[in-house]
């Protein structure tokens, strides 16, 4: 297995008389995570504190305050001064219904700071990580209802989708990127649903839930994972790194409703608090949901390898940690 460590250099050193030695000096690949104390930032935190990649890469943690992504200037001079091998971009204006108010913020965070990472990406070589979303999709149920796969064609409605699609588009004409699309993130940090139906559950005997619109629950900490292995996969085989490169889809395994996932949070959190099944229409929101948010993640399992657990599973793993 080839490490995923660059060589710098070597130096030959006179050991003894009429012997050589050549040492190779080696240093770790670096990944700069951007917009890291987000969900998915401090998942990926979690993950070099874990030591998982240990003298393979050496991550370099950044969010606003370090480097903000809409400063074309900040991140070209932060790229240049730090030569990560890899770029991943955990950050984003995730507030889908204030984007509709805020498209030119929405329009700068998650198209046009993509194009700053990935001129600066590319000016340097190093490899770029986006994550983009169900929200690019129109978000109608097919009449087969079946997984949306990546070839699948787009029709964001809601101005989240549509920026996040163009971000797709910036990081797409680089032939060095993954696109990622989740949905449904969560995770013990920042705020989401998990915890959001914790704290209701706690405060009422009952509670209305959508139950028309589909998905997955997504642990961040899983996709986090992902996301390294694909990194980690490339630099084991550079010689197919190049065909590797594109989009894909991960979320957990399975389905279920808004109104599934939160009972399914209730029942483990032990919170005495009765689900009811609403519908979209008794829930509007000033961006439109889709209905239908299944992916397919038969190509990353495919092209990977990867093993994607059950969302019943990782929401469990996800509350144990919360609820310790
Ligand atoms: N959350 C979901 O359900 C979901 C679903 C599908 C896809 N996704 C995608 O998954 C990715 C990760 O989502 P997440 O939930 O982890 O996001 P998140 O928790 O909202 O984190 C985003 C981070 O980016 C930071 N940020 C904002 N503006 C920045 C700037 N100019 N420069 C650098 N950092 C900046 C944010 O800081 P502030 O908090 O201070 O603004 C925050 O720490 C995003 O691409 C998102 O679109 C999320």
């Amino acid at each position: 297995m080839q490490l995923a460590c660059r060589t710098i250099g070597t130096i030959i050193c006179p050991m003894a008389i009429g012997e050589q030695k050549s040492i190779k000096i080696q240093i770790m690949n670096k990944i700069l995570v951007t917009g890291a104390n987000g969900q998915l930032g401090n998942e990926l935190r979690d993950i070099d504190r874990s030591g998982r990649y240990a003298g393979r890469y050496a991550f370099v943690f950044t969010d606003v305050a370090e480097l903000d992504i809409t400063d074309r200037a900040a991140v070209r001079a932060f790229v240049e001064a730090e030569r990560p091998a890899w770029i991943i971009n955990a950050a984003a204006y995730t507030a889908v219904d204030r984007a509709e108010e805020d498209a030119e913020r929405a329009e700068l965070l998650n198209a046009q700071a993509v194009r700053n990472l990935v001129s600066a990406a590319e000016a340097t070589g190093a490899r770029f990580i986006q994550i983009s979303t169900d929200y690019v999709f129109d978000g109608r149920m097919p009449a087969d209802r079946r997984p949306l796969a990546e070839s699948d064609p787009t029709g964001p409605r809601s101005v989240y989708g549509a920026t996040k699609l163009k971000g797709e588009r910036y990081a797409l004409g680089y032939k060095r990127s993954f696109v990622v699309r989740t949905a449904w993130l969560y995770s013990t940090y920042g705020n989401n649903f998990v915890k959001t139906m914790l704290r209701l559950g706690a405060e009422r005997p009952e509670l209305g839930v959508v139950a028309d619109q589909w998905g997955t629950p997504t642990y961040a900490a899983d996709l986090a994972a992902a996301l390294l292995r694909m990194a980690a996969f490339c630099d084991e085989h550079p010689e197919r790194a190049e065909e590797l490169f594109g989009l894909y889809h991960y979320t957990n395994e399975g389905i279920a409703t808004w109104c599934d996932f939160a009972s399914k949070i209730m029942r483990i959190g032990g919170r005495n608090c009765t689900v009811k099944g609403i519908a979209t229409a008794d829930y509007p929101t000033p961006a439109e949901r889709p209905a239908w948010s299944v992916l397919s993640k038969k190509k990353i399992r495919d092209v990977f390898g990867l093993e994607i657990p059950d969302w019943k599973e990782s929401l469990v793993r996800c509350m144990t940690r919360l609820l310790k």
